[in-house]
């Protein structure tokens, strides 16, 4: 396959091609990634937030699951660069009358798409489009199956990052603990993997039914008592339930779920002071999390969607051929 890789100025690839898994993400990807959101986040204070930057560029966000943040998320990051972004979803298209991935991926070839962002309920499926050849621009995964979601990763570490981290936005050390689903949580997997790179401190909280088989080899504690772990948590990240992937019954009942796994007013106060509550989005308030955390100050939801567009953003940028300091690659005139 072409390298199209991008070069920063010193000369040093900053990111693959592709963004497939978190876990491939070496500390100063991540880093870069993270660094240049910063830089375009400060965009978003300005009066006009759109740059030159991928002018004459596709973005195609492609997604045969349901999204609502993720997928608005990836069309304002790509719009606020200039590319031009054709939205697919698979509800409406020749997808549900039997296309398959493949002549679906050549259409878009034959659209000239220079990015693709994939959500797919099959794990694997956008390693399959990156490394298929049917394609000859960059996939980003946008969520796939139970497997990963590592834009998603990204913007957790960059919230945490602005509410918890030293000097230099170093979060090692940091404890961060992840409640609920993990079973079916591509949430979960790739903040386990990218906070591992980031050195924090991950504990996963978790009914053994809602547990993958083999976390014990994952680089992160798990416990099964919430009550234990609260006081010396940073960030308490809310998985949802996420009963369309259930086959089965993991757990009694809604209640008692809620009652030993779920973040209600007297549980958060446990927290330390400075601790923040995350969650991914979509909430099932009354579930994992009660109307009073999610709407708390203290509670980022709201913060890590508007953060979401800056890591968007990065990573579109940095696998689109940004070359240069994301801003300062801009000319005056074009930046206004
Ligand atoms: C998550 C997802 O789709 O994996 N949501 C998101 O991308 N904001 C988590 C979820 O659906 O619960």
């Amino acid at each position: 396959m072409p390298s199209a890789a991008p070069r920063t100025a010193t000369g040093v690839n900053p990111m693959k091609r592709h963004l497939i898994s978190a876990a491939d993400l070496t500390r100063d990807d991540a880093l870069l990634v993270l660094d240049t959101a910063e830089e375009l986040a400060r965009l978003a204070d300005r009066p006009i937030k759109k740059l030159p930057t991928l002018r004459g560029r596709t973005v195609v966000n492609l997604f045969f699951e349901d999204s609502t943040r993720t997928r608005i998320s990836f069309e304002a990051a790509a719009k606020r660069l200039s590319a031009d972004v054709i939205n697919f979803s698979a509800k409406g298209s020749s997808v549900s009358k039997g296309e398959s991935l493949k002549d679906t991926a050549l259409t878009l070839e034959a659209m000239g798409a220079d990015a693709v962002v994939i959500r797919h309920h099959s794990s694997g499926a956008p390693h399959r489009l990156a490394t298929s050849g049917w394609i000859g621009g960059s996939v980003v995964n946008a969520g796939d199956g139970t497997h990963e979601h590592p834009t998603q990763a990204l913007l957790d570490a960059f919230t945490m990052r602005r509410h918890l981290s030293g000097p230099g936005r170093d979060l090692a050390g940091r404890r961060v603990t992840i409640v609920g689903d993990v079973l079916h949580s591509r949430v979960a997997r790739s903040n386990v993997h990218l906070l591992g790179t980031l050195g924090a401190q991950v504990t996963l909280v978790a009914p053994p039914t809602l547990l993958p088989v083999g976390v014990e080899t994952w680089p992160c504690e798990v416990s099964y008592d919430l009550d234990g772990v609260l006081a010396k948590s940073d960030a308490v990240m809310m998985l949802r339930v996420q009963s369309e992937r259930m086959n089965a019954a993991f757990f009694p009942t809604e209640r008692e779920y809620s009652r030993r796994y779920g973040l209600d007013g007297t549980r958060m106060a446990a927290m330390p002071e400075h601790a923040i509550v995350m969650h991914p989005g979509p909430m099932n308030r009354g579930m994992e999390i009660t109307a009073e955390v999610a709407d708390s100050p203290r509670c980022t939801v709201v913060e890590q969607v508007a953060n979401g567009v800056s890591i968007r953003m990065s990573v579109l940028y940095l696998l689109l051929g940004g070359s240069e300091s994301a801003i300062s690659a801009v000319r005056p005139e074009e930046g206004r």
